[in-house]
C-alpha cells in the first residue's frame, strides 16, 4: 500500500486535502484500480435503475481522474461534467475525454449550473470533503433531482457525515431510493453503501 492510502482517510482541512489530491492525482488510479475499486461501477448500476433519461446532465462532483464519470459513460449517460478542489485530479480526468466540461471549485462552493443528478463517489470521507457536502448537493439539486453517492467504512462510522443524510431524510426533504452495502476497496477489505437518494 502506498503512503497515499495508507494516510487517505485522516482528517485533513480542504487546503492540505486539495494538496493531498494533488500530490496523489499521478498515481491515485493506477492503484486503486489495482485494489479493484468497486465504487463507481457500482454507483453507476445503482444510478440506472432509477434513470431512464440517459441525457440528463450529471455533475460528477469530486470527479477525481475520472474514474466515476467513466463509469456513467459506459453506463450510457450522455452529459457529464466534473468539478474539483484538486487541478491536478482535473488535468488527469481531461485526458479521458469522456467530460462535457471539467472545472475547478473552491472547497464548500455551490456547484455552477443546474443537473438533474449529481454524483459524490468516494468524495465525502474522513480526509476528503465533509459531511456539510450532503447539504451543499442537495441544495443544489432541484426537486425530484437525484444525488448518488458511497460512504466508506470510515464516513459510516462518522456522525458528522452520516449525521448530514439523516437530517434531510428524517426531515422528509429528501428520500432514499436505494442504498446497498459492498465491496469499496476489496483488496483491502473496505466496504461502503452506495446511496441513490431523491430530493423531494
Ligand atoms: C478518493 S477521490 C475520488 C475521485 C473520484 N470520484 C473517484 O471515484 O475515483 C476524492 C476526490 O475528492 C476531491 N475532493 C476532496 N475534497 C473536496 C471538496 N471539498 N470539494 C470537491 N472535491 C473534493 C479530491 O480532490 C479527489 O479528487
Amino acid at each position: 500500500m502506498s503512503t497515499f492510502l495508507e494516510q487517505a482517510f485522516l482528517e485533513r482541512d480542504a487546503a492540505a486535502a486539495r494538496v493531498f489530491y494533488d500530490e496523489w492525482a499521478p498515481t491515485y488510479e493506477a492503484e486503486i484500480t489495482a485494489l479493484g475499486y468497486a465504487a463507481p461501477a457500482r454507483c453507476a448500476a445503482a444510478l440506472t435503475e432509477y434513470v431512464t433519461d440517459l441525457d440528463t446532465p450529471i455533475l460528477d462532483f469530486g470527479c477525481g481522474t475520472g474514474l466515476a464519470g467513466q463509469a456513467f459513460n459506459e453506463a450510457g449517460f450522455t452529459h457529464i461534467d466534473g468539478v474539483d478542489i484538486s487541478p491536478a485530479m482535473l488535468e488527469q480526468s481531461s485526458k479521458k475525454g469522456i467530460y462535457r466540461s471539467l472545472q475547478p471549485i473552491a472547497a464548500g462552493a455551490a456547484p455552477d449550473g443546474k443537473y438533474g443528478i449529481i454524483s459524490a463517489v468516494g468524495v465525502i470521507s474522513p480526509g476528503a470533503a465533509p459531511g456539510t457536502t450532503i447539504d451543499v448537493l442537495m441544495h443544489a439539486l432541484p426537486k425530484g433531482g437525484k444525488l448518488v453517492f458511497s460512504f466508506n467504512d470510515h464516513a459510516l462510522a462518522d456522525p458528522l457525515q452520516t449525521g448530514r443524510l439523516n437530517e434531510w431524510i428524517d426531515c422528509s426533504a429528501a428520500y432514499v431510493l436505494f442504498a446497498e452495502h459492498g465491496p469499496h476497496l476489496p483488496a483491502q477489505n473496505m466496504n461502503s453503501t452506495v446511496y441513490v437518494v431523491e430530493k423531494y
